[in-house]
């Protein structure tokens, strides 16, 4: 089976409902996201960081995976497909898809503060303050923050690298080291890029871009793979 490794983003989960980061305003209650996504601000306001985070769990848990998400985990009847993700939704799991990697975390999980290493499911969508890990230390989003290492890396770049097609869709690469895993493929590997402001991308000219929302974008793509 052809490997196919699809690389996603916030777009991908706009027709579900959820927001991108950088498409809006770019601010959540009068505070930048930036400033609630780093441990220097779950240090300063942890109770504003869990309050952002349960908010969003709570969209999360409510949304429900679109045709984008859906298609790709229909196309695993026909190919090797590897989802690498930015979300911290868990969209495509409930969609089926069965090789999903999370780049920056699962927002329906939680994690100690102190040993990242320690996570645990969430009954219901918050974690409420005096909740600890079998540490005893305040349970925190296991997300991963701006500033944090990026756990899974390595393992998406070996992905990456074994491509025979990469696809992005809807996300600004605009955040690294995610960012570079497309600079990882092979010299031979297809590369397909689905976002509707896919023209004002600077990919190198081989990227295929289909400029369209990704429900629409993944039927150009099964329509590319079956050539
Ligand atoms: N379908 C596909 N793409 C879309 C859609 C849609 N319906 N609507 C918007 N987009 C595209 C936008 O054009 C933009 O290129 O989705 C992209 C979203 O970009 P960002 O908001 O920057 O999201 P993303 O790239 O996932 O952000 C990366 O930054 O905030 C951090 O850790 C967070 O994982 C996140 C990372």
């Amino acid at each position: 089976m052809k490997k196919v490794v699809v690389f996603t983003g916030a777009g991908i989960s706009v027709e579900s409902g959820l927001p991108t980061f950088r498409g809006s305003d770019g601010l959540w209650e009068g505070h930048r996201v930036e400033d609630v996504a780093t441990p220097e601000a779950w240090l300063k306001d942890p109770e504003l960081v869990q309050a952002f985070y349960n908010k969003r769990r709570a969209d999360c848990l409510s949304a429900r995976p679109n045709h984008a998400h859906l298609k790709l985990a229909e196309l695993e009847k026909d190919y090797d497909i590897h989802i690498i993700t930015q979300n911290i939704d868990d969209l495509h799991e409930r969609a089926g898809s069965s090789k999903v990697l999370h780049l920056h975390g699962q927002i329906t999980k939680s994690q100690s503060s102190i040993n990242p290493s320690l996570v645990y499911d969430i009954e219901g969508a918050e974690i409420k303050r005096g909740e600890q890990c079998e540490l005893g230390s305040q349970l925190r989003p296991h997300v991963v923050w701006f500033g944090e290492a990026v756990p899974n890396m390595e393992q998406a770049y070996k992905l990456a690298r074994e491509a025979e097609v990469f696809v992005t869709i809807g996300t600004s690469l605009q955040v690294y080291p995610a960012a570079n895993l497309i600079f990882e493929t092979k010299p031979n590997c297809k590369l397909i890029l689905i976002d509707p402001n896919a023209e004002n991308y600077n990919v190198p000219p081989v990227v295929h871009k289909i400029s369209e929302k990704a429900s629409v974008g993944v039927d150009y793509l099964a329509e590319l793979l079956a050539k």
